[in-house]
């Protein structure tokens, strides 16, 4: 009885404490999006839509349907396997991934990376090597795939990787050196959108994400990128620490990820892919949320990485053609 009476009031503390003293990371908490609280006036659309280019359409209701989202184009990719259009045990992987494997900057793209790179990770996610670093738990970003690769038979999972692993990737990210960035908010699907109504504020050292055109991306529209709005000046300094590792602060990045940073063997390419995704991957492998034997060759190059040699990095990546 004692010690339930004393439990809350050590949460209470613990929970004092913390919000006095910022924890390590917690500055990169654009990196690993929350959904707000309450979303702004003005946000839902509801009515069923088209996208340019499809004779398809959809509810928002079926577009938002996990396990069985909307495929746009089915003449621009081979037959769908099974989990890649309907959730089973979990969501389907085409609501996350997209039909054309790029996905959205809160989840990861998939286009054309090597079959052997990600079988490892769904491995690894499933064994929970590579999980969330504990400050941005509540981001349950690596957490998504802990349960989806638990649950999902050998055969569907490599049917699957194999699938995702054909697709081309496609230019995705339009990159912009910015002092300022329209005002944005968090949706219940973690993504980060522009606020209906309008208004800018600093970025300072983020790197912002958002799309092109707000309402075919909530669309899942496979065709409709995203502009990454990161610091000025840090393209520049970005390619410096990739391409000689910054007077060995770091370790050239090429060696291992090939040339133009396209993937080399089962290591995966880099450009292209969506540049919060590359700092949540430099800091997980940096706090060490990633514990795998084959993460262990990444963990040199991160060591003396500040949070501000992340966004140069992610920003410069991003700006290469996949
Ligand atoms: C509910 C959303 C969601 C669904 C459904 C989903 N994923 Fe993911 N996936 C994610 C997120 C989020 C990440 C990135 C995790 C991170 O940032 O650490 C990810 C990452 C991955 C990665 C690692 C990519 C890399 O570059 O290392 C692979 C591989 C992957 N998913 C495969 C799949 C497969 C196969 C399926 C279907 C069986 C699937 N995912 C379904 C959200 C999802
Ligand atoms: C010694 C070889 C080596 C070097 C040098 C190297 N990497 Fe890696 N990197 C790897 C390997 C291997 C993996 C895959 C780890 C795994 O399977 O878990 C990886 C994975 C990554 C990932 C995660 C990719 C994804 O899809 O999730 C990122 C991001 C990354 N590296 C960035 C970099 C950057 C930036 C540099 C240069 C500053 C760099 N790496 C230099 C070997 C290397």
């Amino acid at each position: 009885m004692r010690i339930r009476a004393w439990l809350p009031l050590t949460l209470l503390f613990a929970g004092a404490l913390s919000a006095q003293a910022p924890q390590a990371g917690q500055s990169l908490t654009w990196a690993y999006p929350v959904p707000d609280a309450t979303p702004p006036a003005g946000a839902a659309d509801p009515a069923a839509k088209g996208i340019p280019g499809s004779s398809r359409s959809y509810t928002q209701a079926q577009i938002d349907d996990q396990y069985n989202p909307p495929d746009w184009f089915p003449d621009e990719h081979s037959p769908l396997p099974n989990v890649v259009q309907k959730g089973v045990q979990a969501q389907a992987c085409g609501s996350c991934h997209l039909m054309s494997g790029m996905g959205h900057p809160e989840s990861a793209t998939l286009a054309g990376l090597p079959v052997a790179y990600m079988l490892r990770q769904m491995e690894d996610f499933k064994k929970g090597l590579r999980k969330d670093p504990k400050v941005h738990e509540q981001s349950l970003r690596a957490a998504r795939m802990n349960i989806i690769s638990a649950g999902l038979p050998e055969e569907d999972m490599r049917r699957a990787i194999e699938w995702f692993a054909a697709l081309k990737p496609i230019v995705w990210y339009k990159v912009e050196e910015a002092q300022t960035v329209p005002k944005s908010w968090i949706n219940g699907g973690r993504m980060r959108l522009p606020l209906p109504a309008g208004g800018t504020e600093p970025l300072g050292n983020r790197i912002i994400t958002l799309p092109q055109d707000a309402k075919r991306v909530e669309s899942r529209d496979p065709h409709s990128g995203f502009i990454a709005y990161v610091p000025p000046g840090s393209i520049k300094k970005g390619e410096a620490l990739v391409n000689n590792g910054g007077a060995g602060k770091t370790i050239a990045c090429a060696i291992c990820h090939g040339e133009g940073l396209k993937g080399l063997g089962d290591v995966p390419r880099l450009a292209g892919i969506h540049p919060i995704y590359v700092v949540r991957q430099l800091y997980d492998f940096q706090v060490g949320a990633n514990t795998s034997t084959a993460s262990a060759q990444m963990k040199k190059v991160v060591e003396k990485l500040s949070e501000d040699d992340m966004v140069a990095i992610a920003a410069y990546t991003a700006s290469l053609n996949p």
